[in-house]
């Protein structure tokens, strides 16, 4: 976690540098607890943090202050303890009760800060992700429809072993960024990452994360690695 924090930083800071600000897409679940509560803590004067927006890379389709909810995690443990103006923290309206609407509008939230057209792509400067025992991330589920989305950048993806609907970013998004970092902790997921680092053919949701103009990074503690 303290080295995520470390990258995370210096990413930050040179976005910052360069393009006077930071672009962020938070991953959900626990695993981000660590980072969250590395940058909260040892890492809280090391970015002017005025200059970062967040967003989610995905949500649960639930109000912000569920249990369930991402944004209340990362609130919680992150957004609640440093100096981030409100305005700079993005999040997806899950509470809307139609999924599909509350995905077309985050869609139309992140078109319009990056101020893109109909057929462009939003660059975040840093895309964190998580890896799911199955090999999902954000809330690209095996089987599921949102795999093979071609058009938008935001969709709401029924998964059925959830029997839920998850609103999460698709490929289009995810392959844009110059920075995509899976941090991922715990030996229950060591084998699953040997197959998605070590089996091209085990066809993952997270093998289908592959940055075109930008690094991948897989941040794995001692357990996370056993098997590598
Ligand atoms: C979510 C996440 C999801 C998560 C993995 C890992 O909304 O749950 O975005 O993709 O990253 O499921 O979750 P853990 O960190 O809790 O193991």
């Amino acid at each position: 976690f303290h080295a995520a924090a470390e990258k995370f930083c210096s990413v930050g800071s040179s976005a910052i540098q360069d393009g006077g600000r930071f672009t962020v897409a938070l991953s959900g679940g626990s695993t981000p607890r660590g980072l969250h509560q590395e940058l909260a803590t040892h890492f809280s004067s090391q970015l002017q943090w005025d200059k970062v927006f967040f967003f989610w890379g995905d949500e649960r389709h639930v109000p912000p202050d569920s249990s369930d909810s991402n944004y209340r995690m990362a609130k919680e443990t992150l957004l609640s303890k440093l100096p981030i103006p409100p305005e700079n923290i993005f999040r997806v309206p899950a509470e809307l009760p139609d999924a599909r609407q509350a995905a077309a509008k985050y869609e139309q939230t992140i078109q319009k800060f990056f101020r893109l057209g109909p057929d462009s792509f939003p660059r975040f400067d840093f895309i964190l992700l998580g890896m799911g025992p199955d090999g999902h991330t954000a809330s690209l589920f095996p089987g599921t429809a949102a795999l093979q989305e071609k058009d938008h950048l935001v969709v709401a993806n029924w998964v059925e072993k959830l029997n839920a609907f998850r609103i999460t970013f698709t490929y289009l998004v995810l392959n844009n960024a110059p920075c995509v970092m899976f941090l991922v902790s715990g030996d229950e997921k060591a084998e699953m990452v040997r197959r998605a680092l070590k089996d091209p053919g085990a066809n993952l949701p997270c093998q289908k994360v592959r940055p075109v103009d930008g690094e991948l990074l897989w941040y794995l503690d001692k357990g996370a690695g056993l098997r590598l």
